[in-house]
């Protein structure tokens, strides 16, 4: 870290097999798995990446929703961890067939990966997945508006990375919180990590008694800003509005849309951050998604670190977990 980080608990035995929310995770898992994201940036640093931990092992992605950061994060930490990486092409398999999500895993299954990564509209599909999947760690890469824990974990290191720490810090989630799997999976990270959240979004956009997952609500950029040290903002999903739930792109930039100006209500030094992909002049003018206090290229970079570790953390649970399990049989 380049600063000092909270206390780690060195001794922590991570316990599970899949990673399917961060809703499952204590805040000793949270941190055990930023620790070694964080020594994971400077493999990726050297001219020579790569790690061969993970020599033999198999790696699937199957991606049922687009994604350019993600996918290409996961192939990239585990080629670099030495697993081999195969990428599953949705639109040309047979799913296009009519094959249910099931049957597409069951078949995938019998190939004998050790990692399904899987992104899909529905929410719950990773956790379905992973219940009916024998030996193979399943890891959520975004299921509908449910969670996202990967990107939550890569935007807590990026945070820690630039202060230090996440405890006691006030975050503002600006925008489509109603869409978003990000701010669901940020807000119970954040929580956990002991920061102060808040939302701003327009009412239209915030699901239903969201005060109740342990944020602050505000309706203006302006006062929901003030003294943040870090501004998190979040893509207008219009591909998952159902309805007219903002008035048009340009009406939403200038109520909620963050430039330079409106910066200036957070801390001189807040950073901002966005997960991408940007939609630049709707919830975000060029001018702050280039500018200084930007770390939005960093989100990216940590993104591959990240995944090498939870990716890295899974594989060993699961080949600690099966030899305890065959241990106590051989016991019996
Ligand atoms: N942040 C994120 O999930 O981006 P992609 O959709 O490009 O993967």
């Amino acid at each position: 870290m380049t600063k000092a980080i909270d206390t780690i608990n060195y001794t922590h035995v991570f316990g599970h097999r899949h990673l399917l929310g961060i809703a499952e995770l204590s805040p000793h898992d949270i941190e055990y798995l930023l620790e070694r994201a964080d020594k994971a940036v400077s493999v990726s640093r050297q001219v020579e990446k790569k790690k061969m931990v993970l020599r033999g092992r198999t790696q699937i992605n199957l991606f049922f929703e687009p994604s350019t950061r993600t996918q290409a994060s996961f192939e990239l930490a585990g080629k670099r961890l030495g697993a081999d990486v195969m990428n599953m092409s949705v639109a040309s398999s047979s799913v296009k067939k009519g094959e249910t999500l099931v049957d597409t895993a069951i078949t995938l299954n019998a190939m004998q990966p050790d990692l399904l990564v899987v992104r899909h509209h529905s929410a719950g599909a990773a956790e379905l997945l992973a219940q009916k999947l024998v030996g193979c760690s399943v890891i959520n890469a975004g299921d509908g508006a449910h969670e996202h824990p990967t990107q939550a974990l890569l935007d807590a290191l990026t945070i820690k990375r630039n202060k230090g720490r996440v405890a006691r810090l006030t975050v503002a989630i600006c925008g489509d919180v109603l869409h978003s799997r990000v701010a669901r999976s940020n807000i119970i990270l954040l929580n956990a990590l002991g920061a102060r959240v808040r939302l701003i979004a327009p009412s239209t956009l915030l699901p239903i008694g969201v005060e109740r997952l342990g944020v602050e609500v505000f309706n203006s950029m302006e006062e929901g800003l003030k003294d943040c040290d870090v501004v998190m903002m979040l893509r207008v999903q219009r591909e998952r509005m159902t309805g007219a739930l903002i008035p048009s792109a340009r009406e939403y930039f200038r109520f909620y849309g963050l430039d330079s100006e409106r910066l200036k209500y957070a801390k001189e030094d807040a950073i901002v951050m966005h997960p991408g992909p940007m939609n630049r002049g709707v919830e975000i003018s060029s001018e702050v998604a280039d500018g200084p206090q930007s770390v939005i290229e960093e989100q990216v970079e940590m993104g591959v670190a990240l995944r090498m570790a939870v990716i890295e953390t899974l594989i060993e649970t699961n080949d600690r977990l099966d030899n305890e399990k065959k241990h106590k049989e051989e016991q019996k």
